[in-house]
């Protein structure tokens, strides 16, 4: 499963960076406030971060003013995915940004059968919001293993992008649902790393090296 940070962040997004386990990044208009920089210009500077996908949403509504956005946005850097609205106008651009060879991703999907028309349309990746339907009282991640079903019986190539995650657990169970995405906040992948029986077993070993007064090398 490929990790993405799910933040326009651009300390947070080298930090993870460093460690080699980054895969792309996603953004959408609410991190961009959030960081409070240029949205061009911050995308232009993710892409030099990473080198793969970088999700970069359009603000407009209709198909042709979607285009238009597209358009500038996808001149950034090779690495930019267009992040499209799960709309009927939303998927005409996925359809034409596609053709085109654009990566897209189809954002704000909430069924299985939205997720099947952004497959249907060539979408690159769909973001089933998993978080956002947990905060409403329905198990988000049934959706993920719904679409793994549908993609799967019709080999559609379009990857599944868990997002809205919030916490590990979400995490484990993408995996094992078999997602090819996870985005997630940069404290999430960092809680991943951690377990409290590591920490007392490092301190453990370290405190018996010390005993041996041996070094390494
Ligand atoms: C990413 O592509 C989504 O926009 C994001 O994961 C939404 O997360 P939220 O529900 O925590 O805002």
């Amino acid at each position: 499963m490929k990790f993405f940070v799910d933040t326009a962040d651009t300390a947070a997004i080298t930090e993870l960076a460093e460690t080699g386990l980054l895969d792309g990044v996603t953004t959408n208009p609410s991190l961009i406030n959030k960081a409070g920089r240029d949205f061009l210009e911050v995308v232009a500077e993710i892409c030099g971060i990473v080198d793969g996908p970088v999700s970069a949403e359009v603000v407009a509504t209709e198909h042709d003013a979607m285009m238009r956005e597209a358009e500038v946005l996808r001149k950034i850097a090779d690495n930019v995915a267009i992040k499209v609205p799960l709309t009927i106008d939303g998927l005409k651009t996925c359809k034409k940004l596609t053709g085109d060879g654009t990566m897209v991703n189809v954002t704000l999907c909430f069924t299985a059968n939205q997720a099947l028309l952004a497959a249907k349309a060539g979408a690159s990746f769909i973001s089933p919001f998993v978080g956002r339907h947990d905060d409403v009282g329905y198990p988000g991640m049934e959706l993920i293993g719904d679409i793994r079903i549908i993609y799967d019986n019709y080999d559609f190539a379009t990857e599944i992008l868990v997002a809205s995650i919030r916490h590990p657990i979400h995490v484990l169970d993408s995996a094992k649902l078999g997602a090819d995405v996870a985005t997630m906040p940069p404290n999430v992948i960092k809680q991943l790393f951690n377990h409290p029986l590591t920490d007392r077993g490092l301190e453990a070993f370290l405190a018996d090296w010390a005993k041996t007064g041996q070094s390494i090398g």
